[in-house]
């Protein structure tokens, strides 16, 4: 088993205590929900990471062949899942800046804006993975995905 199901499940805890102790819960402003969609999305797929890292490590043949089929039937969703992420964070986004306008000097929004950044660079490398794969391209992807999972927990968290 990964330690990555564990940090995922710790992101997810956190997420939900943080929405769901928002002042108007469960009536929350539509920048949270898409907010909210985002981060769920992203984690879906970053959980792809926990998945292949326990592929790579379980001793049992039986067991890692049935992880790789359900792994490779989930692929197909996981471009769609991705594209989706960066479409509702971007709409979160703008959102936001319509809401309060654009304060760089307010950490949570400088924080959020990285990540909009490295999901936009996530989502490129993903594609192009897709149609040129290197073990570069691999890698890329896959430590642009474990930045974005600590900056999108600082974004949480601040
Ligand atoms: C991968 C990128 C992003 C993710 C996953 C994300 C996720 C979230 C989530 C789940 C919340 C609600 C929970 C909380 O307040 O702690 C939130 C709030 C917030 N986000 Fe983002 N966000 C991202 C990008 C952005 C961007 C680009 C901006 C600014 C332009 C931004 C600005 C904010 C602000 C200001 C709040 C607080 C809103 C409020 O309390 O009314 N975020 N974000
Ligand atoms: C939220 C955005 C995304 C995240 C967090 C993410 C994360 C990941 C992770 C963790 C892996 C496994 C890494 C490894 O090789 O060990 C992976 C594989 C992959 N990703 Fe993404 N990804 C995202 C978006 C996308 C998008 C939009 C595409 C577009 C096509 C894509 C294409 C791929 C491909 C082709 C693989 C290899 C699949 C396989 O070998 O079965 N990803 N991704």
């Amino acid at each position: 088993m990964s330690k990555w199901f564990l940090f995922n499940f710790i992101l997810l805890v956190i997420l939900l205590w943080n929405v769901t102790n928002y002042f108007s819960f469960p009536n929350l402003p539509l920048h949270i929900w898409f907010g909210v969609t985002g981060a769920l999305l992203f984690l879906y797929n970053w959980t792809r990471n926990a998945v292949f890292e326990t592929i790579r490590n379980v001793p049992n043949r039986r067991t890692k062949v049935r992880l790789a089929r359900f792994s490779k039937r989930v692929v197909t969703i996981h471009r769609w899942t991705g594209n989706i992420a960066l479409l509702a964070i971007l709409v979160h986004g703008l959102l936001v800046v319509n809401h309060y306008g654009l304060i760089l000097s307010h950490s949570k929004m400088l924080v959020g804006v990285l990540a909009l950044l490295v999901l936009s660079f996530q989502v490129v490398t993903g594609w192009l993975r897709l149609y040129k794969p290197t073990i570069k391209l691999r890698y890329i992807h896959l430590y642009t995905g474990m930045a974005l999972f600590f900056l999108i927990l600082l974004h949480i968290i601040l």
